[in-house]
């Protein structure tokens, strides 16, 4: 009888309700309102543990996101929420008792979710539960001899992110070829996010109705002399909400494989908030570039997780051949010159079949003047990086096309021996680079980061050589006076020169 009654009371007075038996009340299994919106939120559970509470919120983006310092009082319980990304302080969570549900309220990510929960049963904590995929036991894969030099090739992210369609990347193709970037070295034509369809009934993923037939698709692209890439992610969801490769991750490899595309981009998104650990991701990445393997094509790998857990110092033993070294770059000076002059990895790390990867370029897009795109350019192939064109090579100017095309650049970036080259100066807002070539003579660019033009000098010794019997001006396409240790430097500008001792 008092069983029955005393719970009845409490209910009624619910708001008022001491906190002890509030708490038991919030124990349970809740459930959220459905909804495919970020973070796909499932379920909540709470319980009562030895030392206290603990408890997880299950969503399609993350799987079960653990709770924090949890906290029980005056009807709600209080705790943190966060979604692995090393960026973001964990957010405070609450969930209070109203009538027969909770109401909860916290952040995740940019969203602020708000919203009522009712209890469920143990058939429906079943139903919505996160089925966990297993990772495999640690191990080092073999180079396989691809990616000599640094990838070249365009990618649709920059310009235009997950608006990209079948169509889109044939016209790409075709001006890769017309306008002469394919003959510069530009081989790959990659597909970033914004691709992908739903799941078929045995698991397999379809692209979505913007990509009618992939395997017609990779024909065509290789038809024009060119490769294909493909993206995925790790977690299951990518960073712009489509399907990832979770819990799929072998058979997405062979899919693939199967379509004919000779380059993955796999990049962490969701994947953060799963795997916590810098050892998880490790496994994952490497899953996937045994799966790669075990398709039997050579597909480049490409390994986007913002450059973190010192991913260049393992890069290559789960099978990558690029890795990224830094967060997302903008069409902006700043992003550009913070990434390229300071969050472009270990050069010690670079080398053939292994390249730090400091994001797809953005000259074209128009958001730099002639000279940043310059400095950008002469950044990433003083560094070795991959060379992805960001931009619509269907519309380019001709001096974006002087920009792209220029040979000697390329034979920078591209050079055999592999070498990175490393800041060998700064004072204040001018910096030297230098590069060592495979021929002995040594790549140096001159760099003015600041707002006003400036002089810049060379010294020999800087250099490394112990003489400078040629010099030739890169960007000015003409040998220069060997003895020239001066330069004028434009606002954001660059020089870039090689230097031989023969
Ligand atoms: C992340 C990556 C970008 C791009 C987008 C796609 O932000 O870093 O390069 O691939 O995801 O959603």
């Amino acid at each position: 009888m008092t069983r029955t009654i005393i719970p009845l009371l409490l209910a009624l007075t619910a708001t008022a309700a001491p906190a002890g038996r509030a708490a038991t009340d919030l124990a349970g299994v809740w459930l959220f309102p459905r909804s495919d919106e970020f973070p796909g939120l499932r379920m909540m559970r709470l319980a009562p543990a030895p030392d206290g509470w603990s408890g997880t919120v299950t969503t399609d983006w993350y799987g079960d996101l653990p709770m924090r310092a949890v906290e029980i009082g005056k009807g709600e319980a209080r705790f943190l929420i966060d979604n692995g990304n090393p960026r973001l302080p964990p957010r405070q969570w609450t969930a209070r008792i109203e009538g027969r549900g909770l109401h909860v309220s916290g952040d995740i990510w940019e969203r602020h979710v708000d919203a009522r929960v009712r209890r469920g049963t143990a058939a429906d904590e079943r139903r919505l539960a996160f089925a966990t995929a297993p990772l495999p036991a640690p191990a080092t894969l073999k180079p396989d001899g691809l990616a000599a030099t640094p990838p070249m090739g365009w990618s649709s992210w920059n310009r235009f992110a997950a608006a990209i369609d079948d169509r889109t990347v044939r016209e790409i193709a075709d001006h890769l070829v017309s306008s002469g970037l394919r003959d510069a070295g530009y081989r790959f034509v990659n597909i970033d996010d914004g691709w992908q369809g739903t799941r078929g009934p045995d698991g397999a993923i379809r692209p979505n109705a913007r990509f009618p037939d992939m395997k017609a698709l990779t024909a065509y692209v290789h038809s024009k002399g060119l490769k294909i890439g493909i993206y995925s992610s790790p977690g299951p969801r990518t960073c712009a909400g489509f399907a990832g490769s979770y819990g799929h991750v072998e058979q997405d490899a062979r899919t693939f494989a199967a379509w004919g595309f000779d380059y993955l981009k796999y990049d962490l998104c969701s994947g953060e908030g799963i795997f916590r650990t810098a050892a998880q991701v490790k496994l994952a990445y490497q899953q996937m570039g045994q799966a790669l393997r075990a398709t039997g094509r050579p597909i480049i790998y490409s390994l986007c997780q913002y450059g973190r857990d010192r991913v260049g110092t393992w890069g290559r033993d789960v099978g990558g051949h690029l890795w990224r070294t830094t967060g997302d770059i903008e069409d902006k000076y700043a992003s550009m010159a913070a990434i390229g002059f300071d969050r472009n990895g270990d050069a010690d790390n670079a080398g053939p079949g292994g390249w730090n990867d400091p994001d797809m370029l953005e000259v074209g897009n128009g958001g730099m003047s002639e000279d940043e795109y310059r400095t950008h350019m002469s950044l990433w192939a003083i560094q070795a990086a991959p060379l992805m064109l960001g931009n619509d090579v269907r519309t380019m100017s001709p001096s974006t096309i002087a920009l792209l095309e220029n040979r000697d650049v390329i034979a920078i970036d591209q050079d055999p021996l592999g070498r990175q080259g490393r800041r060998i100066r700064k004072d204040g807002e001018a910096e030297i680079w230098a590069r060592p070539l495979a021929d002995g003579s040594v790549a140096v660019a001159l760099f003015n980061r600041g707002t006003s033009p400036r002089d810049i000098q060379l010294r020999v010794e800087d250099t490394g050589l112990s003489r400078i019997a040629t010099l030739f001006d890169v960007w000015a396409g003409a040998p220069d006076n060997p003895d020239r240790r001066t330069w004028t430097l434009s606002a954001h500008g660059a020089v870039l020169l090689r230097l031989s001792p023969r």
